[in-house]
């Protein structure tokens, strides 16, 4: 039989697009296995069945089986089941229990989502093995599924999908799965030599899920160079920064890139009106009035409009944008927020709204459409985040020929190249340390060249336009990383 040349990942992780998505990880689990099918490997993408995935999708699913598998430190023995559905060339393997997961959006709290995560773990494997596909390569992602690696070296490593290796990708350090060592104990029925400081042990009482994985993974990535080097120090560490910097030599940043198809001004169905390169710069005016329309703004081309879309978390810079939100405004400038989260900025953002009626609009709520005529319709958008493992609405919008205004953090920092006002290059308006005043210069500067020197903003947007933010680079380098693992 000839050698097989491809490569088999397995991903495994708590979210992917369209089925579940709750932010970035969704679309990185949907479009990263999609690249590496055209660059002709073998993806498979293993996922909770939970309640809240769409029935339709949930109609196209084929039964493959199920088994009996013991988890707790008690032996108790939970229910497996596996639904399996095929889209452009990725099979989506589906690990059905009810117990687990027929509640939750898809998360609910970290008391039950940890052992809903210690399940899905070892599942997840003992599925590959039930399915009797055998991966070079278990990709996982984030804390949820950061029992893979231990599970794969402890419980699984003289089963056959003991024979692959495993990549850990952190796409947000500050979830971690902590909780008691007796309730990680008991969940993940472990033995007592894993719950040592340098794999599960935060102090005397508590237990850490990703602490674990990392120090079980052959490889780590982030999902951007500078959050690779950022996570090593104490500011961006979370507590980890000397857990990462000690296993430094397996620690790797690939920055993301989007779906293109998905993410495609030229073809986007969900846009009043499509607009490639050659047409945005008139093209995107029709939109923009739409989407005034559409929001009760003042309907008005000239007017400078931003947009901000994102959960609503300290982690993304909105005590800034709050601290500067008045200032921001002018006559000549509209804001658009699209998100929900911390109650303390959905509020703040419909007080907005509420005394500047016609020139913000505050829309709390998750709306996947919507975000698509943000994205096609404002001429800015906001993402001035404390930190930013990658980021993908500043790719996004480069892609709609929105120019992105961002703090040079993580992904930010390795994607927006400044607008430079002698050479007028660049891709965005960025600033440095975390400070309200620096946002506001920011939008201050973009407003400048926006009202004053058209040429050079226009310029910029083609530019955006033009920029590669594809998966294409970035799906090879995961490749050299998984043939570096298969040796
Ligand atoms: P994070 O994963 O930290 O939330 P990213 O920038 O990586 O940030 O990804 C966010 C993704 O979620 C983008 O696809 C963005 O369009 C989407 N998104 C965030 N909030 C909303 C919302 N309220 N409605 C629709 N899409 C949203
Ligand atoms: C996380 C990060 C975000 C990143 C996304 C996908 O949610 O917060 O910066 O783009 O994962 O990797």
């Amino acid at each position: 039989m000839a050698e097989r040349t491809e490569t088999r990942v397995a991903f495994i992780g708590s979210e992917c697009y369209p089925f579940v998505k709750t932010g970035g990880l969704g679309d990185v689990m949907y479009a990263l296995p999609r690249a590496l099918v055209r660059e002709g490997q073998e993806v498979r993408v293993i996922l909770p069945l939970y309640s809240c995935i769409p029935a339709k999708y949930k109609e196209q699913m084929v039964w493959k089986g199920s088994f009996m598998m013991d988890l707790t430190q008690d032996g108790r023995s939970f229910f497996v089941g596996v639904m399996e559905l095929e889209k452009d060339g990725v099979v989506y393997d589906f690990i059905e229990n009810k117990e687990f997961f027929d509640w939750g959006n898809p998360y609910t709290g970290l008391w039950e989502d940890i052992p809903k995560y210690c399940y899905f773990a070892k599942a997840s494997l003992a599925a590959l093995n039930f399915l009797e596909w055998t991966p070079d390569v278990v990709h996982c992602h984030d804390w949820q599924a950061a029992l893979v690696p231990v599970y794969l070296r402890t419980r699984f490593a003289l089963t056959p999908v003991g024979a692959a290796r495993s990549v850990l990708t952190i796409h947000n350090l500050r979830f971690q799965g902590i909780c008691s060592i007796e309730h990680l104990k008991y969940w993940t029925g472990l033995q007592d030599d894993l719950f040592t400081y340098d794999v599960f042990l935060v102090n005397d009482n508590e237990a850490n899920m990703f602490k674990g994985g990392l120090a079980y993974a052959d490889r780590v990535t982030t999902v951007s160079e500078t959050y690779a080097q950022e996570i090593q120090t104490d500011f961006y560490g979370e507590g980890l920064n000397g857990h990462l910097w000690y296993h430094r030599a397996k620690l790797r940043g690939i920055v993301n890139g989007i779906d293109v198809e998905q993410w495609d001004p030229q073809a986007d169905q969900l846009l009043p009106v499509s607009y490639g390169r050659e047409e945005i710069l008139s093209r995107k005016g029709e939109n923009k009035r739409a989407l005034q329309r559409r929001l009760g703004l003042q309907e008005d081309e000239g007017k400078l409009l931003l947009g901000l879309v994102s959960r609503l978390t300290d982690q993304k810079g909105l005590d800034l944008v709050d601290a500067v939100f008045e200032q921001m405004l002018d006559e000549n400038t509209q804001i658009i927020v699209l998100g929900t989260g911390d109650p303390r900025y959905e509020n703040a953002f419909r007080y907005f709204e509420s005394v500047h009626k016609g020139q913000v609009s505050a829309c709390i709520m998750y709306d996947e459409s919507l975000s698509h005529q943000i994205y096609g319709g404002v001429d800015a958008l906001l993402v001035p985040s404390l930190f930013e493992p990658c980021g993908l609405t500043q790719l996004i919008a480069m892609r709609y020929g929105t120019v992105p205004i961002v703090r040079e953090t993580g992904g930010l920092k390795d994607t927006v190249e400044p607008y430079n006002e002698y050479t007028g290059e660049g891709n965005g308006f960025t600033f440095d340390r975390y400070e309200a005043d620096l946002l506001l210069d920011a939008v201050r500067r973009a407003r400048e060249v926006y009202f004053q020197h058209r040429d050079r903003w226009n310029a910029v947007v083609q530019r955006d336009m033009d920029k590669d933010v594809s998966w294409t680079h970035s799906a090879r380098q995961y490749l050299e990383l998984y043939h570096e693992l298969k040796g």
